[in-house]
């Protein structure tokens, strides 16, 4: 414990000269710029396409203004004219701009609203910032995890278990002794232990009644288990992955549909392809730094799982490099080859959420299957969820024949035939 304290005293002092150091050598360079508006200013107009530390579409930009002045003598004047305007210093000849033109095939916009000021705040800022330290960065607050309290409760109720039972035995014991008393059996106290099982199995109520309880709960427990077999809610494996419903669907919204688009139409909801991440991985290489520390509560390091997505679809963060290798995704969700369940059809047709069957997976950080998938769970709903039959043609005749035989207004899927064995068994 203590040297680990120190150690964290020190790691603590080092990282404090670090920012002094940067901050006056910063100062001295890019004299009077304010890189927090600067960060605000990056995030907005250039994160787009720039990072700090990789290229993108376009260069890296740590400490752009220090190596253009050493490699190119550039000044600060330059960089407002490129950045204001890039294709007007192309077009006027300018020789750098030139040179760089050609970096990416797509050109770099115009920010012809930023004024010097703003500028300078944006190139303090990419001076200012240290240099990632291994063992958490600059900004990203390293999270100790609370100590859960799930254990202790266990702990609790597992005493309390034990003193119950405790005082059981106890009672059983005196109720035991009377017996023995009764029928005149000696219990002395110097016998010790022997004589309580014999005068149990001498009594035969009690021993009847201890078989039937006992065979009570094995039966209870042999049943239990047998309804289980197959039954595998709760399944949840690690993915070759870690990807988080908790930050696509929960977060930032994304809708359910946006990846699993086949629900709406088909009979499986599937798993997108590798190309619907890249539309937005493209650019997001990394999460921000809230988010990087939610995972170190999971024990997940966020940019190494987009790294493995990179891997797989081989992209070097500016092109394809054609090197590419599947993610082996484990299913979940699997239902015996005998039975037969369309998505459309209850996304569809009968509008249900996804959420009812699927539980609140905007809230999973780790996908689980949340119901049991038994056939007793579709036939329960059935017979409980009424078909919407408004706006849909298909059933206005059907809904009209049925609502009389069975005398109702509203008609739940199963008096629409579906309890029918045929109708999820082929
Ligand atoms: C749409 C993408 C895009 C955006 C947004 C963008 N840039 Fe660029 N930037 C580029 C590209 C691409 C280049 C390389 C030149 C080229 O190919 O036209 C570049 C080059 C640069 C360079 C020259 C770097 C060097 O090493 O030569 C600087 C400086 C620069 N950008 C600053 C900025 C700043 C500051 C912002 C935000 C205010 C910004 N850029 C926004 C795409 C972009
Ligand atoms: C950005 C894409 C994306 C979005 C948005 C998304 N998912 Fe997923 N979903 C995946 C990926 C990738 C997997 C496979 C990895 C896993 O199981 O975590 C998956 C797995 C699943 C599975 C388990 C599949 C199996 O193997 O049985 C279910 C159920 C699911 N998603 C439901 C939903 C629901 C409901 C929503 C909306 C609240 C949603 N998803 C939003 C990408 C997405
Ligand atoms: C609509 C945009 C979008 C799509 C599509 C998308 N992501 Fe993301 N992804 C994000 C955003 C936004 C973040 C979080 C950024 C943050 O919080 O800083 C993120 C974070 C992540 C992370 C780190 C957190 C985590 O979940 O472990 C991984 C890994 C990831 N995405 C993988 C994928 C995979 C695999 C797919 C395709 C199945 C995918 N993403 C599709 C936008 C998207
Ligand atoms: C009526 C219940 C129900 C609803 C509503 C539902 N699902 Fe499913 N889902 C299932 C069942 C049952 C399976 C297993 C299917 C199988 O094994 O054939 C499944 C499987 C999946 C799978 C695994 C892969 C596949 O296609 O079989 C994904 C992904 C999935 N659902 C996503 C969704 C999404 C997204 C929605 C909402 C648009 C949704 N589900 C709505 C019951 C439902
Ligand atoms: C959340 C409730 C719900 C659950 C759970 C559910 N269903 Fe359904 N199901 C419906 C509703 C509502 C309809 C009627 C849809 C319509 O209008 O056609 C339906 C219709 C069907 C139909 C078409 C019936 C017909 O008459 O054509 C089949 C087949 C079916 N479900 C199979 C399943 C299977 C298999 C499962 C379990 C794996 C299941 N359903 C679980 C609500 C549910
Ligand atoms: C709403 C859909 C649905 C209907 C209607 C339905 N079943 Fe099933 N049945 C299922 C599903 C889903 C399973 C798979 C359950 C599992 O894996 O635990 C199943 C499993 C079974 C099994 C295998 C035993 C088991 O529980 O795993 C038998 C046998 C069976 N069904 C017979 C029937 C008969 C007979 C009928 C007609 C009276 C019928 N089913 C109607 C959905 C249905």
């Amino acid at each position: 414990m203590k040297h680990v304290i120190y150690r964290n005293l020190t790691s603590n002092i080092l990282r404090l000269g670090l920012i002094l150091l940067l901050t006056f050598s910063t100062t001295v360079l890019a004299q009077d710029g304010d890189p927090a508006k600067g960060k605000t200013l990056f995030n907005t107009h250039c994160a787009a396409c720039h990072k700090l530390d990789k290229a993108m579409t376009g260069p890296a930009l740590r400490n752009v203004e220090a190596r253009l002045s050493e490699d190119e003598g550039l000044d600060r004047d330059w960089l407002y004219a490129w950045i204001k305007n890039n294709s007007a210093l192309i077009n006027a000849g300018d020789a750098y701009a030139n040179k760089i033109k050609d970096y990416d095939a797509s050109a770099m916009n115009s920010f012809s609203f930023l004024s010097n000021e703003d500028i300078d705040n944006v190139l303090a800022y990419t001076a200012f910032v240290p240099e990632p330290t291994p063992g958490g960065g600059d900004d990203t607050p390293i999270v100790v995890p609370e100590p859960g309290i799930s254990n202790e409760i266990i702990l609790g109720a597992l005493a309390l278990l034990f003193a119950l039972l405790a005082m059981a035995l106890v009672l059983v014991n005196r109720t035991l002794k009377r017996f023995a008393d009764a029928k005149g059996i000696a219990v002395a106290e110097s016998e010790k232990g022997i004589p309580i099982w014999k005068a149990f199995v001498q009594n035969q109520f009690l021993v009847l009644v201890t078989s039937i309880a006992l065979l009570l709960a094995s039966g209870y427990f042999v049943y239990g288990y047998f309804m289980q077999v197959g039954v595998d809610q709760g399944y949840e494996p690690v993915q070759p992955i870690h990807y988080s419903h908790r930050i696509h669907a929960g977060d930032n919204k994304i809708d359910c549909k946006y990846c699993h688009s086949s629900a709406r139409v088909s009979k499986t909801s599937g798993i997108p392809s590798l190309n619907v991440c890249m539309n937005c991985h493209k650019t997001i290489s990394e999460v921000a730094p809230e988010t990087l520390a939610e995972g170190q509560e999971y024990g997940v390091d966020y940019n190494a799982e987009i790294q493995k997505l990179y891997d797989a679809v081989g992209w070097d963060g500016r092109a394809y490099t054609g090197e590419t290798s599947p993610v082996k995704w484990i299913r979940i969700h699997n239902l015996p080859d005998f039975a037969y369940f369309n998505h459309s059809q209850h996304v569809s047709v009968a509008g249900i959420e996804c959420q009812t069957c699927h539980g609140p997976v905007e809230e999973m950080e780790i996908m689980y299957q949340h119901a049991p998938l038994t056939m007793g769970w579709c036939i329960n709903c059935h017979r409980e969820t009424n078909v919407k039959v408004k706006d849909n043609a298909y059933y206005t005749k059907i809904h009209e024949q049925l609502s009389k035989k069975y005398g109702v207004e509203q008609l739940t899927a199963a008096q629409m035939g579906g309890l029918e064995c045929g109708k999820c068994h082929y």
